[in-house]
């Protein structure tokens, strides 16, 4: 089943998401539900957070489907390391339409539990990499335009402010 995206602006964004405590079928629910909704958008993560869910989940894909063995659920994630540095633009499915260059580390290595509640660590550089730190700071209350400074952040802020009021966002 989709489920709707919140947008930049809603305060459940912003909210700290806290740890799953067991895998129930709800969980796997959501899982797949997230997965589709991601996919459906189509992005290459997605946070629990960004479905108004304030639990500890993301799912990454790459691919975007494409491969099945890209797709990675991740359940209470935590970093094991993060190296190095990388400057990209990166956009967000609770912002769309808009993009701006965000400083990400360059190598994560991350651990978390599978689907099946098995424990998994995962590898990325890169736009992997990216992903990861991306969908930990949803799961923290934190879009990558809060990560922003100065005009860049002030012109996009203005901008959502203003199809807010028109109704469209
Ligand atoms: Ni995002």
């Amino acid at each position: 089943m989709l489920r709707p995206i919140l947008k930049y602006g809603d305060p459940l964004l912003h909210q700290t998401a806290q740890p799953v405590d067991a895998i129930t079928p709800e969980i796997t629910r959501l899982l797949d539900d997230m997965i589709e909704t991601m996919y459906a958008a189509p992005g290459i993560g997605l946070a629990a957070t960004q479905v108004g869910v304030p639990l500890r989940i993301f799912v990454v894909d790459l691919s975007v489907g494409r491969d099945p063995d890209a797709l990675m659920t991740l359940i209470n994630p935590e970093f094991v390391s993060r190296e190095d540095m990388q400057i990209e633009e990166e956009g967000c499915l609770s912002a769309p339409g808009f993009t701006a260059s965000v400083a990400r580390p360059g190598r994560i290595v991350i651990r978390g539990l599978d689907r099946a509640g098995e424990p998994r660590t995962h590898e990325g550089e890169g736009l992997l990499a990216r992903a990861f730190q991306h969908e930990m700071d949803h799961l923290d209350g934190t879009v990558f335009i809060d990560r922003l400074r100065g005009i860049k952040r002030d012109m996009i802020v203005r901008k959502i402010r203003k199809l807010t009021r028109a109704g469209k966002w």
